[in-house]
């Protein structure tokens, strides 16, 4: 295949024409914050909004897991709109999040504590009301614990379990309701789970945590 060369914040990269701008920055060790992008699936389902950069010559910032990589593309990812876009997608994203770091078995791998720490941000912004549903834990399955209320909706689960024929993890409900769940709302370990938990390596938070994490951290001093 062809290859291309572009520059990503100052930094001459050179890729394969086609590849995906999103994992060409990140195997170049150039963080673009990202929640929803999974590189197995070839149709990004761009819902997370949080990966805004902006390239030279195009009006508006733009999706980086959306945009293929071309000869001369030149990339900022720290620009001013892409990151006020980014800014703002986060602190929205976190109104809604049960934080609690300090009693989450994701803490210290959690993508994000990465976010906030690159974009320079506190994890919840004093600016936003709190805006949470409280919605029951699932701790119905042998493998992992199930806590809606840190769930960002990225859809990475729910992709991998369609795409991997189980298809117990859905998306029900539109707007505030949003929420990631089982057909009827049946608790997963009653479901047709084949106990696969890959779910478990693509959640990006603490809301699908396999039971040894969750343990892990209730023993652990906070
Ligand atoms: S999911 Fe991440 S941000 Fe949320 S409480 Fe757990 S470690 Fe903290
Ligand atoms: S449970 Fe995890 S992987 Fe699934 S949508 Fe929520 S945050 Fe994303
Ligand atoms: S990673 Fe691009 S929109 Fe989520």
């Amino acid at each position: 295949m062809k290859t291309v060369s572009l520059i990503i914040d100052g930094r001459h990269i050179t890729a394969r024409e086609g590849d995906n701008l999103l994992w060409v920055a990140l195997d170049n060790g150039i963080y673009i914050p990202n929640l929803c992008a999974i590189q197995d699936n070839p149709e990004p389902m761009a819902a997370c909004r949080l990966c805004f950069v902006e390239v030279a010559g195009r009006e508006r910032p733009l999706t980086a897991c959306t945009e293929t990589v071309s000869n001369g593309m030149e990339v900022d990812t720290k620009a001013k709109h892409a990151s006020r876009l980014v800014r703002h997608g986060f602190e929205l994203l976190m109104a809604s999040h049960a934080l609690d770091c300090a009693h989450c078995g994701k803490s210290r791998s959690c993508e994000l504590q990465r976010i906030a720490h690159h974009l320079g941000v506190k994890l919840k912004s004093r600016r936003l009301k709190e805006l949470r549903q409280e919605l029951p834990i699932d701790n119905s399955h042998p493998g992992f614990v199930y806590d809606p209320n840190k769930c960002v909706l990225c859809g990475r689960c729910v992709w991998l379990c369609q795409n991997l024929g189980v298809g117990v993890l859905g998306f029900a409900h539109r707007g505030f309701k949003r929420v990631v769940t089982t057909f009827e709302g049946k608790p997963i370990g009653d479901t047709g789970c084949d106990q696969c938990t890959e779910c478990i390596n693509v959640c990006p938070t603490g809301a699908l945590l396999s039971r040894d994490e969750k343990e892990a951290k209730a023993r652990s001093p906070a």
